[in-house]
């Protein structure tokens, strides 16, 4: 289908545009949530998530949006000593606002938006009080700042028993892990990202510390309780019906990322977010500082005065969704999300179309 207003070619940064051959296989007729059909179908994809993130440990299937699995992560691992929030942007935030919403004593560390935290940072936080977790946002999706996942998980692992939370959402299958090698927690993210599916389904890679944590907390819940998750899983199950057309098409998906290579997709995000640096130069800034420039989520600041929603509108008209600025930042930014199915081709067609309409004659002009 070629790109219209009606359809058009998603750089907002998720939903993203989902392959063909993957948006057929949502179409498969329903199967039983029991049983040896359903349980090859999750051993297949198990074995796909686990070799993208590096993990033998079961990676936890959710019929839901990745905001479900951060509240999740919240109730399966704080108690008393309460939890750290690391902000460095809209979705530090909201997690901070998740924890505050069940109760939890929260501590919070923010840096300006646009920066990222450096291990040093972290670790002096670390040293100011005795936390059961740690939340961090690996991409932080309303700034376009990507934080160093690996050096922060070896301060956090020094610190005692603070048990590592993470926020893959706009990084989890675009940027490397080694989910058990570098001691992170949980790494949770929503499929409508990176991995270019539709939205509805999230993953979340869980260590064993959670577990044990969790079998000392009460009042788990029911629907998000990770300990039944991971029980159910081991038959290769989910504890409630899952959503199994997100399952055939994770199926398909984590084949096609393998095909390709976890080493070469990240290459790619890379490659995408140098080339989107670049052309932002001549024209307008990063709003992120450079250090921390994330590989699938450019938030680009414009003059003042400058009509974000007109180019918008006009990008729109050519067949090319732009993400808005997120929150306050909405009137002085846009965002370009480069992700999933998109390459250095997808990506100069839309460029090359934004040049078009910024220097061609206004409307009238
Ligand atoms: C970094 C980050 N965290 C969390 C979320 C929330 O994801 P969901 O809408 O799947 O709950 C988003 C969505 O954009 C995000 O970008």
């Amino acid at each position: 289908v070629s790109p219209s207003p009606e359809s058009p070619r998603l750089f907002i940064p998720g939903p993203t545009d989902v392959d063909a051959e993957v948006l057929r296989e949502m179409s498969r007729a329903p199967i039983g949530h029991r049983g040896p059909q359903i349980e090859a179908l999750i051993a297949e994809v198990e074995e796909g998530l686990q070799a993208l993130l590096g993990t033998r440990e079961p990676v936890l299937l959710f019929t839901s949006a990745a905001t479900a699995v951060m509240e999740a992560a919240i109730l399966n691992t704080v108690g008393e000593n309460g939890v750290l929030h690391l902000r460095c942007g809209a979705f530090g935030d909201k997690w901070e606002k998740i924890s505050r919403s069940l109760g939890r004593s929260t501590s919070s560390c923010e840096v300006e938006w646009g920066r990222g935290f450096t291990p040093e940072l972290v670790a002096d936080e670390l040293r100011r009080g005795d936390y059961d977790a740690v939340c961090l946002t690996h991409n932080e999706t309303s700034t376009g700042v990507l934080n160093p996942l690996r050096e922060i998980a070896s301060v956090v692992r020094e610190a005692g028993d603070t048990l590592l939370l993470v926020d893959a959402v706009s990084a989890m299958s675009a940027v490397e892990v080694d989910f058990d090698d570098w001691g992170v927690d949980v790494l949770l993210a929503g499929v409508q990202k990176a991995f270019a599916l539709p939205p509805g389904l999230a993953v979340a890679a869980v260590s064993s510390r959670v577990y044990e944590r969790a079998e000392k907390l009460p009042n788990r819940g029911t629907y998000l309780d990770f300990l039944s998750y991971r029980r159910l899983l081991l038959k290769n199950q989910t504890p409630s019906t899952p959503s199994t057309a997100h399952l055939y098409a994770l199926r398909r998906q984590l084949q096609r990322i393998h095909e390709e290579g976890r080493s070469a997709r990240a290459r790619r995000h890379q490659q995408m977010g140098i080339q989107t640096r670049e052309w932002t130069r001549g024209r307008f800034r990063m709003f992120a500082d450079e250090a921390f420039a994330s590989p699938t989520v450019s938030c680009i600041q414009v003059p003042e005065g400058f009509d974000v929603a007109d180019l918008k509108q006009r990008a729109l008209q050519q067949g090319f969704a732009l993400g808005s600025g997120y929150g306050v930042l909405k009137p002085t930014t846009f965002r370009i999300g480069h992700m999933g199915e998109h390459d250095s081709d997808s990506l100069e067609a839309l460029l090359s179309t934004l040049d078009q309409i910024l220097d061609g004659p206004k409307d009238g002009g």
